[in-house]
């Protein structure tokens, strides 16, 4: 009896143990994965992908290349982005920046006149405007160094639907409505884009057969098959065929870089964000280490709008003045980020008095492009991805034989000193044009956690997405979940030109009238904005959740492990 329970002793012992890490681990999982992007077919090829055996970081690749392929106003691979990693297996963060850069017989000069005047539209139309593109270097490392499946799987629902095509839908309609001179100017761009130099109705079969075989070639030989050879060749030949500069060496030495995220802390949540060259992470530390010195939950709403708009407007002073590219300029990083450095502007805040922001230019029109997802594994892999061509269409220009669009994101460049770009930015020395440097950014991909909630978001919405993630940031610091990060009403400061955006009855009369009486400026916008996709897995309550924006046409979708398993 007694040798019995000394025998069964260590057994129950063991057991217990292996319950106990058994739950732990479990903590530390999901048990669901969750995609959301701006498009369904996108959401769709990332399930796709985790059921055929990938990670996070494989259906990373298929979201991006399937976006390139059916949101050509927003991203491709003729642009770049920002994908942001966290490996669940050892924490490793990292962010995989594939920003374009400029070509190398680029200057500073390169869009002005001879009177050293910017030309309009050089920088947003036509193969000029365009940068070295990024995405197919980013996606060939991201499948290499993260993912589980080859980099050709990945890609394969992309090149499908190349090659079978997408439906045209309402916002496809209004993106090339918005661009339509352009798209008619370059042949080739009215074959893919058009329908016999109109904008496509509704429902119309898109099928890009030249994109599908550069896609292919990547798929073939990797980052190879689109920086060099064939592929290479035509681009280069196509771009000076138009008047742009690039060169064969141009494309054979793009690189993308592995940057070290941006952390902050804000009431306990720790955030990771966007590296420069986005200017992203560091104005959203900057605004969250400045309100933290206010009890935001306490004050009335006239009050909050106030505080925030006066961190947005510090933050965004300082991105014109420090941010650039950090191979060509040394950034202030620490001193930015630092809460002493946040307390020195929260003191010069006047708690019912607007700031003066020095300078006077002119409200830029609205960007609707550009796209971000965010995805979660069942392992607790997770990526958040912000992902451009810069202006719907990008250039506007399609490289011939290759069906690839490209980006103008040359224009994220300070063209002039104090000229604003076509968000209203303004920038100096930092941001100024060099060969091979890479342009200023706003793309914010962020992670945001405590021991309890881990948040994936973003947003496109060019100089605005700072504001719309430190918004999001806010909600979920206040306990609210992905569907209130996304839908929330917005508003924005940027400095210059200095007058409070927002969105069509984001604020009501008597808000209004008290910040117009603390001597802000209003600027009332026609039309909401934004895209903003994100997640949530509550760890305590063993949840997650996921939420695309109302004002884009995107899905979020969490599928339990069983059902990704059986499938
Ligand atoms: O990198 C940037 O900051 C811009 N090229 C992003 C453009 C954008 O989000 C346009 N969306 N409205």
């Amino acid at each position: 009896m007694r040798s019995n329970v000394l025998k069964k002793a260590p057994t129950w012992g063991l057991i217990l143990l292996f319950f106990i890490c058994f739950q732990l681990a479990a903590a530390e999982r999901p048990g669901s994965a969750a995609i959301a992007t701006a498009h369904p077919l996108a959401t769709a090829a990332g399930h796709h992908l985790l059921r055929a055996g990938g990670n996070a970081f494989d259906a990373a690749v298929g979201v991006s290349a399937v976006l390139a392929v059916v949101e050509p106003y927003s991203s491709g691979i003729g642009g770049g982005g920002f994908w942001l990693l966290h490996r669940a297996s050892d924490g490793f963060e990292t962010m995989l920046d594939g920003r374009e850069r400029a070509p190398l017989a680029a200057d500073r000069d390169l869009y002005l006149d001879q009177a050293g005047k910017v030309i309009p539209n050089l920088s947003i139309d036509g193969a000029l405007a365009a940068g070295i593109p990024g995405e197919p270097a980013a996606l060939a490392h991201l499948a290499r160094y993260y993912g589980r499946l080859s980099l050709a799987d990945s890609l394969g629902p992309a090149i499908r639907l190349a090659r079978e095509g997408f439906k045209v839908d309402s916002h496809y309609r209004r993106m090339a409505g918005w661009r339509l001179a352009v798209l008619r100017a370059h042949p080739a761009s009215a074959e893919q884009f058009l329908q016999q130099g109109e904008v496509p109705v509704e429902g119309t079969l898109i099928k890009q057969p030249d994109l599908a075989e550069t896609l292919e070639r990547i798929a073939l030989h990797g980052a190879d098959g689109f920086y060099k050879g064939e592929t290479a060749q035509r681009l280069v030949d196509g771009v000076r065929a138009a008047g742009g500069i690039w060169s064969l060496d141009d494309l054979a030495s793009y690189r993308v870089v592995e940057r070290q995220p941006i952390v902050g802390r804000y009431r306990g949540l720790k955030i990771t964000s966007a590296a420069p060259p986005s200017s992203g992470g560091i104005a959203l530390v900057t605004m969250l280490n400045i309100l933290q010195g206010f009890d935001l939950q306490s004050q009335d709403e006239p009050l909050r709008t106030h505080l925030l708009v006066e961190a947005m407007r510090r933050a965004y002073r300082d991105r014109a003045d420090y941010l650039g590219d950090p191979d060509y300029v040394d950034i202030p990083v620490d001193a930015l980020t630092h809460p002493w450095y946040a307390a020195g502007m929260a003191h010069d805040i006047q708690l019912h008095r607007a700031s003066p922001s020095v300078g006077n230019i002119p409200p830029a029109p609205e960007g609707q492009d550009t796209t971000h997802f965010s995805i979660l594994d069942k392992e607790g892999n997770r990526v958040a991805a912000t992902l451009s061509i810069n202006y719907p269409f990008g250039s506007g220009f399609v490289v011939p034989g290759t069906g690839v669009l490209l980006n103008d994101e040359m224009d994220d460049f300070s063209a002039s000193p104090g000229v604003p770009n076509v968000y209203g930015l303004v920038g100096g020395e930092a941001n100024a044009i060099a060969g091979g440097k890479r342009m200023l950014s706003s793309m914010t991909p962020t992670f945001v956690e405590d021991d309890r909630r881990v948040a994936i978001l973003g947003t496109p919405g060019g100089s605005r997405i700072i504001t719309m993630v430190l918004l999001g940031i806010l909600e979920m610091a206040d306990g609210k979940g992905p569907d209130s990060w996304v839908e929330r009403p917005r508003f924005h400061h940027q400095y210059l030109p200095d007058m409070i955006q927002f969105e069509p009855d984001a604020f009501s009369d008597s808000l209004k009238q008290q910040l117009t009486a603390m001597g802000h400026n209003l600027k009332p916008l026609d039309r909401q904005y934004g895209n903003m996709h994100g997640i949530l897995w509550d760890k305590r309550e063993g949840k997650v959740e996921a939420a695309s924006d109302p004002r884009g046409l995107g899905l979020a979708q969490v599928v339990k492990t069983s059902s990704q398993n059986r499938e």
